[in-house]
């Protein structure tokens, strides 16, 4: 049975990604600090797929912890997605977004280096990206500046593997995604934001729930067809089925070079309103919500061309918008 390391994988798409690599059938070690989830992921984990994986709770950025870590437990491959991923709070608190995310990659790709293990997958972000120049996005659209250290650390960070990848023997994929929404089927794992919700879709299940009063829509004077911006929502189950093709692609060497990138979203461009709309029709209920200015640093429109993942990873979205919405509604009712 192949061991997968996940870090972070507690957290909202690592805990789904954990379920789906059970459900295929390999062993998975999970480090967490848990510094953005709670413990109780874990179990609710193993009464989905009936398997405990095994769990270590240390900070990633503490070299000695990492070198322990590998000293006891060889593996077939990593997905690494222990991050800091707050954009607004990274404006705020840069250096710890700078230290948490490249100190923590870094110490894991030393290790990688020293003990000739390879397979390494990277939680990225679409928002390398920017506003693109065209829609839908490809791979080789320009990375941008970023707008904010936590986009940065990400650009940084693909920068990091690749280099470390062309100096030494391993392999690598970053995956782009897109807005990772939703719930598992179960509603016993989702998105759990920590204090008020920065992300749409939590803000708006909150808000229909009764915890928030209204939901503020940031700009309806976007260059868009009903004003408001528009995203590529990506059911976080079919984006955690995205890391199992990654992982197989890497574990069966059919990559065409040793370290590739990948757009991971539906391909389809949702406005704020439309959302809301599709929201109030799979939840029954009325949102409460009005528009107001614009949020600084968002980009009007980003949507992906998943042609290149659809092709190499064999792999396409298959939730829509709608069962995406109504398994976060589900998931809100049960907190
Ligand atoms: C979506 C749309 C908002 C809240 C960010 C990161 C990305 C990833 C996902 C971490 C925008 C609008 C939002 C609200 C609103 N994060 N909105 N009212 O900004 O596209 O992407 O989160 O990995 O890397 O960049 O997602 O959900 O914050 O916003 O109108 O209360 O909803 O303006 O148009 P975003 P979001």
């Amino acid at each position: 049975m192949k061991k997968i390391l996940v870090t972070g994988g507690l957290g909202f798409i690592g805990s789904h990604t954990v379920v789906e690599l059970q459900n295929e059938g390999f062993e998975v070690l999970i480090i967490d600090n848990l510094s953005n989830t709670t413990i109780d992921v874990l179990d609710k984990i193993t009464s989905i797929t009936q398997i405990k994986p095994s769990f270590f709770n240390f900070d990633l950025k503490d070299k000695t912890a990492v070198q322990d870590f590998f000293n006891s437990n060889d593996v077939d491959g990593i997905i690494h997605f222990a991050a800091y991923k707050a954009v607004g709070e990274s404006v705020h608190i840069p250096l710890d977004y700078y230290e948490n995310n490249i100190i923590s990659l870094t110490n894991i790709l030393q290790e990688m280096k020293v003990r000739n293990l390879s397979n390494f997958i990277f939680s990225s972000s679409c928002t390398v990206y920017g506003q693109a120049d065209e829609l839908p996005i490809t791979e080789n659209a320009p990375v941008k500046p970023a707008e904010s250290p936590y986009g940065n650390s990400k650009k940084i960070n693909e920068e990091i593997i690749a280099d470390a990848v062309k100096a030494h023997k391993f392999k690598a994929i970053s995956l782009r995604y897109f807005n990772p929404i939703g719930a598992h089927a179960s509603a016993k794992i989702g998105e759990l934001p920590i204090g008020v919700p920065q992300n749409l879709i939590p803000f708006i299940t909150q808000t229909a729930a009764g915890i928030r009063h209204e939901l503020s829509v940031f700009g309806s004077d976007y260059p868009t067809p009903d004003g408001t911006a528009i995203r590529d929502y990506i059911h976080v189950v079919d984006l955690a089925k995205a890391h199992i093709a990654a992982l197989n692609r890497l574990l069966k060497n059919q990559q065409k070079n040793n370290y590739e990138v990948f757009n991971v979203g539906t391909g389809k461009g949702s406005s704020v309103l439309e959302v809301i709309n599709a929201f109030e029709k799979v939840s029954k209920t009325k949102l409460n919500y009005k528009i107001v200015g614009r949020r600084s640093g968002d980009i009007t429109a980003a949507y992906a061309d998943t042609t290149l993942a659809n092709n190499e990873l064999k792999w396409k979205a298959e939730l829509s918008l709608e069962d995406a919405l109504l398994a976060a509604w589900n998931w809100q009712k049960t907190l």
